[in-house]
């Protein structure tokens, strides 16, 4: 099936040698078409170009010599006159499988309380554990289903799904079931990932090696078991695990096939950094607290560092320093973190938005970093992340809008009119 999207005012982020990220100063180069066509063939990417390809296609060198006829020949012609195009976001960082939200927590911290003090007694990941192992996989999986209905529509395509609010085996197997069903029956790109290592229960204060244990030997083999995981992730930061335990259990995790992403250097200079690059980690998240060994230690990396403004704004956490470590030539990526203790949105528009407003990221860097490489954060740039001839179709339209730079400006408001996932209108 061939859908045209004609009359596109800009079509935005398109490549002509597709890239798997982006880093330093080129995160400031970005690609468009203006007055604009794009072909889609079933779930791909066909073709795309200005529009006066369609009234002169057979004159042009390095098209497909029946492109008129690709064109003329489309099922599906959709008119998007005034409207720009856009590769969807991909947001390599989520908790989106949770059985409860925790607005009184959020209360607590109004009224002075840290996400620490919280934590130590008993709030935080332990209240939501508590609530995951009270619900069923079917109340979990409706819930995730519909989260992700609406993470669909606000124009991401691609998202990367966390357990870690089971913290026991029964429950932590739960929530990777959920996953992998969101997996069979969701359009979106899902990639999974075992969080086991999320936070210390109560039983285990004191002696949190035996908790590693039961993650190390019994979780990892039995996850490793049902192909539950893509990846194996460890909170390695001060109050939760250590770069003994992280160095432990990434270990297993890579001998039972999945790849390490860290979250690394939220409360303090933890050490995540490191651990994660000397084991290949993907990406490693958060980095609020970054030193210059951090940043030179991901220098010719083939972790992404990642960023999750939407965690830092809601805990008023110092904010990553994106720009010193766009400016001493790395990537940087930059998810939402949708979950219900520290991030309880789900919106990557609003992610662009802060990537510009709070770290100082021009427009184009701020569409890579949520783009491109969040797609190579979670192992899918190849695929996806950018307009590119042979990716996958995942796209949305905006409503009428100036300027591409109106994105990231409008901040709040969303902007997406419709949304195509592997070539379809969803
Ligand atoms: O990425 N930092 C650790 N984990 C989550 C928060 C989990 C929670 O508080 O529920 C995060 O911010
Ligand atoms: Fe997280």
């Amino acid at each position: 099936m061939r859908t045209l999207i004609k009359n596109i005012k800009e079509l935005v982020q398109v490549e002509y040698q597709p890239r798997l990220r982006v880093c330093g100063k080129d995160m400031a180069k970005m690609e468009t078409v203006k007055d604009a066509y794009l072909l889609i063939e079933d779930e791909k990417i066909k073709a795309f170009g200005p529009m006066s390809q369609l009234t002169h296609s057979s004159a042009l060198a390095g098209t497909s010599p029946n492109l008129g006829e690709e064109l003329n020949g489309a099922d599906i012609v959709v008119d998007a006159t005034g409207r720009m195009v856009f590769p969807s976001f991909c947001d390599s960082h989520t908790h989106l499988v949770y059985a409860n939200s925790r607005e009184l927590e959020f209360v607590d911290k109004i009224r002075g309380l840290s996400y620490e003090e919280i934590a130590k007694r008993g709030g935080g990941i332990l209240n939501s554990a508590k609530a995951t192992a009270a619900a069923s996989e079917d109340e979990l999986y409706d819930m995730a289903q519909r989260r992700l209905e609406d993470v669909m529509r606000l124009g991401t395509g691609a998202i990367e799904i966390k357990s870690g609010y089971g913290l026991t085996t029964e429950s932590e197997l739960k929530l990777l079931r959920v996953i992998r069903r969101l997996k069979e029956n969701s359009p979106l790109t899902i990639k999974s990932n075992f969080l086991g290592a999320h936070g210390i229960p109560m039983e285990y204060r004191g002696h949190q090696e035996d908790y590693v244990d039961l993650v190390i030997n019994e979780m990892i083999p039995l996850v490793a078991s049902e192909g539950l995981a893509d990846f194996i992730d460890v909170f390695c930061d001060q109050g939760f695990f250590t770069v003994q335990d992280t160095e432990r259990i990434l270990e297993a995790g890579i001998k039972h096939g999945m790849k390490p992403k860290i979250h690394a250097n939220e409360m303090a200079v933890s050490g995540g950094v490191q651990v994660g690059v000397k084991y290949g980690a993907i990406s490693v998240d958060h980095l609020e607290q970054m030193g210059d060994a951090e940043i030179e230690c991901l220098k010719g990396a083939e972790t992404m560092p990642t960023i999750l403004p939407g965690c830092a704004f809601f805990l008023n956490l110092p904010l990553s320093p994106a720009r010193k470590m766009i400016d001493a030539g790395l990537p940087v990526a930059m998810a939402s973190d949708y979950n219900p203790g520290t991030a309880p949105s789900n919106n990557m528009q609003l992610i662009l938005s802060m990537a510009c407003i709070r770290y100082r990221l021009t427009p184009e860097e701020a569409f890579n970093a949520t783009t491109i490489n969040t797609a190579y954060a979670m192992g899918v740039s190849d695929c996806l992340g950018s307009i590119a001839v042979g990716k996958r179709a995942n796209f949305y339209i905006t409503k009428p809008i100036s300027t591409y730079e109106y994105m990231p400006y409008a901040f709040g408001e969303n902007k997406v009119e419709s949304v195509y996932i592997n070539g379809r209108r969803i």
